[in-house]
C-alpha cells in the first residue's frame, strides 16, 4: 500500500505492505537513530514521539502514523561544528547526557532523550520522580538511571535559563538533585535517588591534567545524535534477510529434512540444511587459540541438542518471507531421551548429548560421561583445616541461568567487498577470535575474512560467543549477496548462550574469633548442549572467589582451599 509519512516536518511517501510497522518504515528510510530491542516495544530503543507523545514504533503500523507528525532524534540538534554554516549545535538535552556521562553504549540514548523532551514540552520544571517515570518505558542495560535523570534535570534546567551547576555531577559537597518537595514519586512515595553520586578526588590529581578529571565519551556526539553507528545500521543494495528455523525438541535426529516448497516461495534466495554445508566441527567460545573447551558444535547438524537448536537457514527479500519460508520446510525428527537436570547428566544410564565422532576433547571433556569439564584444585590440606577448626559451615545454593540482556540483539552483516574478502559486520566482543574460528567453518583462509566491529549495544558476556555470524556468512556464500540476521528477543532467550546455572556446595571450617581455615567448594555446572564457555565461567566461579576468602596469620601464609568443578551437558 501506499502510505505518507510526515517525519521531522518532511513528508515521504513509500509503498509498503500493509503489515510495515513504523519501526521498519523509519529505518528503511535512514532514520537510523530508532532501535530494534525487541517485538513487544518492552526495551523502549524504538522509542519515537507522535503529536509529541512517546510512542514504540515497533508496537505501531507505519499506516497508522499516516496523518501524524512523527518526530526521531534526528530532528534534534547536529554537531556544533559545520563549516562555514552557522547552526544552533546540539540541543541542551544531547548536550547534557554527553556532559553528564549518561550515554554508556549510546543504544537506548536517542529514545531516553525523545522521551524526556517530551516531558519538558509539558513540564519545564520537573521533580526527579517525573523524570524518572518519564523515561521509565525505555530501558538502559548500561548506565543506569542516575546520570540520565541528572541529564535531563541539567537540560530542564538550561531550557528555563538556569545556571545548570546545581545538577552537576562534579559538584561537591553532594547536592540534592532537586528541592525536598519535588523527591516524591508520583504515587506518593519518597524518591529513592535523593543526591548526586558522591565523587570523591584523590588530592593528587588536581595537578594532573586528565586523572581525576571527568572525560567525555569520544563517541558521545554522535551517539547523542542517534547516526548510524550500530551494526544494524547500514543499508546496502540486495540486502537479503536471513531466519534461523529453531528446533521443537530438546533433543532428536533429523531423520528428513526437505526444503522444497521453501525454496519455491516467491523472494526466497537460499534455504540451508546439514547437507548443504560442510561439516566442521568447532567452538563457538571467543577464546584465545587453543580455545580452552571442547569443539562441539557444527554450524548445521543432522541431531538437534535443545529447544531452539538450529535446524535450517534462509535468506529471503525480506523478514516476511524468510519467516513464511521456514513454515515450509518440512522436518521428520526422531525423539531421543533429553537431561533436563544436570544431576542426572553424569549418571552411568544417562544417555550421551555429544555422540559425534568429530568431537574433540579439551583437557579433561569427556562426552561419553555428558562431562565438558572438570576442574580440580587443591591448596594446602582442607582436611586439616577442618580437623581445626571450631566450627563447620555446610551449606548448598542453587544460581539461576542469567540471560546478558543487552538491548541491542546479537545482530552481524555480511557481505563479499571488492578485493572479494568476506566481510563481516558484527555485534561482538571477540572481533579477532570470530575472524579465526569462522575461517576453518566457511572454509576461507584467515585473510579473506574481515571483521568489524561497529559501536556495540551491550554485551555482557554474551556477546564473546560466536554465537551466529556463520548464519549469515554461510547464506552470504550461498547467495553471493549481503545478508543481515538479526536475533528476536525470543530468539535471545532460547538460542544464546546465557551464563550457567550452577548447584554450589560450599564447606568453610572458622575459629572462634572468625578465622577461616578452611574452604572447599563444589560447584556442578550446567553448560546445556554445548560446550562454549563452560571450562571458563566455571573456573571463575571458584577462581576468583577462593582467594578471597582465606584466613589470617599462618592461614593467609598457607591457606586450605579445595575447588572441584564438574560442567555437565544437559
Ligand atoms: S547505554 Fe543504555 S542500553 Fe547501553
Amino acid at each position: 500500500m501506499n502510505i505518507t509519512l510526515k517525519i521531522n516536518g518532511i513528508e515521504h511517501a513509500i509503498e509498503a505492505p500493509a503489515s510495515t510497522t513504523l519501526l521498519a518504515a523509519l529505518r528503511g528510510l535512514g532514520f537510523h537513530g530508532v532501535k530494534f530491542g525487541d517485538e513487544q516495544g518492552l526495551s523502549g530503543a524504538d522509542t519515537i514521539l507522535l503529536d509529541g507523545r512517546p510512542v514504540n514504533a515497533g508496537s505501531l503500523l507505519a499506516a497508522q502514523a499516516q496523518g501524524h507528525a512523527v518526530a526521531t532524534i534526528e530532528a534534534l540538534g547536529e554537531h556544533p561544528e559545520q563549516g562555514w554554516r552557522k547552526t544552533d549545535g546540539l540541543h541542551p538535552l544531547q548536550k547534557a547526557f554527553i556532559e553528564s556521562g549518561a550515554i554508556q553504549c549510546g543504544y537506548c540514548t536517542p529514545a531516553q532523550i525523545l522521551a524526556a523532551k517530551s516531558l519538558l514540552e509539558k513540564n519545564p520544571n520537573p521533580g526527579e520522580g517525573e523524570v524518572r517515570e518519564a523515561i521509565s518505558g525505555v530501558l538502559c542495560r548500561c548506565t543506569g538511571y542516575l546520570k540520565p535523570v541528572q541529564a535531563v534535570m541539567r537540560a530542564a534546567a538550561v531550557l528555563r535559563g538556569e545556571d545548570p551547576s546545581s545538577v552537576s555531577a562534579e559538584q561537591l559537597p553532594v547536592e540534592p538533585l532537586a528541592p525536598e518537595d519535588k523527591l516524591i514519586a508520583d504515587d506518593g512515595s519518597p524518591v529513592a535517588t535523593k543526591v548526586t553520586p558522591k565523587i570523591v578526588l584523590t588530592p593528587q590529581t588536581e595537578t594532573y591534567q586528565t586523572v581525576g578529571k571527568p572525560e567525555k565519551k569520544v563517541d558521545a556526539i554522535k551517539l547523542a545524535q542517534g547516526k548510524p553507528a550500530f551494526t544494524a545500521d547500514v543499508d546496502m543494495r540486495g540486502m537479503l534477510y536471513a531466519k534461523v528455523l529453531r528446533s521443537p525438541h530438546a533433543h532428536a535426529k533429523i531423520k528428513r529434512i526437505d526444503a522444497t516448497k521453501a525454496l519455491a516461495l516467491q523472494g526466497v534466495v537460499s534455504v540451508l540444511t546439514w547437507r548443504d554445508i560442510p561439516r566442521v566441527v568447532y567452538s563457538t567460545a571467543g577464546q584465545s587459540d587453543p580455545i580452552p573447551g571442547p569443539l562441539d558444535s557444527f554450524s548445521l547438524d543432522h541431531k538437534v541438542r535443545f529447544v531452539g537448536d538450529r535446524v535450517a537457514f534462509v535468506a529471503a527479500e525480506t523478514p516476511e518471507i524468510a519467516e513464511k519460508a521456514l513454515s515450509l520446510i518440512e522436518v521428520e525428527y526422531e525423539i531421543l531421551p533429553a537431561i533436563l537436570d544436570s544431576r542426572e547428566a553424569m549418571k552411568p544410564d544417562a544417555i550421551k548429548i555429544h555422540d559425534e565422532p568429530e568431537y574433540v576433547n579439551f583437557a579433561d571433556s569427556n562426552p561419553e560421561k555428558n562431562l565438558a569439564a572438570h576442574i580440580r584444585i587443591d591448596i594446602g590440606d582442607v582436611n586439616k583445616g577442618f580437623a581445626e577448626a571450631d566450627e563447620i559451615f555446610e551449606a548448598e545454593y542453587e544460581v539461576p541461568k542469567v540471560q546478558q540482556a543487552h538491548i541491542e540483539p546479537h545482530v552481524c552483516v555480511t557481505y563479499w567487498d571488492e578485493d572479494d574478502r568476506l566481510v563481516i559486520r558484527t555485534s561482538t566482543q571477540v572481533p579477532f577470535h570470530a575472524r579465526r574460528m569462522l575461517a576453518p567453518v566457511l572454509g576461507l583462509p584467515v585473510k579473506r575474512i574481515r571483521v568489524v566491529k561497529p559501536r556495540i549495544g551491550g554485551g555482557f558476556g554474551g556477546k564473546q560467543e560466536v554465537l551466529m555470524e556463520d548464519v549469515a556468512a554461510h547464506l552470504t556464500i550461498a547467495t553471493k549477496r549481503p545478508v543481515i540476521y538479526e536475533y528476536s528477543r525470543e530468539e535471545e532467550f532460547i538460542a544464546a548462550r546465557s551464563r550457567h546455572p550452577m548447584r554450589v556446595k560450599m564447606k568453610t571450617g572458622v575459629k572462634k574469633d572468625g578465622t577461616i581455615t578452611a574452604n572447599a567448594m563444589y560447584a556442578l555446572s550446567d553448560t546445556g548442549a554445548y560446550g562454549c564457555h563452560a571450562l571458563t565461567v566455571t573456573g571463575n566461579t571458584g577462581h576468583k572467589s577462593m582467594a578471597l576468602y582465606v584466613g589470617d596469620g599462618e592461614y593467609r601464609k598457607s591457606p586450605n582451599i579445595q575447588f572441584y568443578a564438574d560442567v555437565v551437558y544437559t
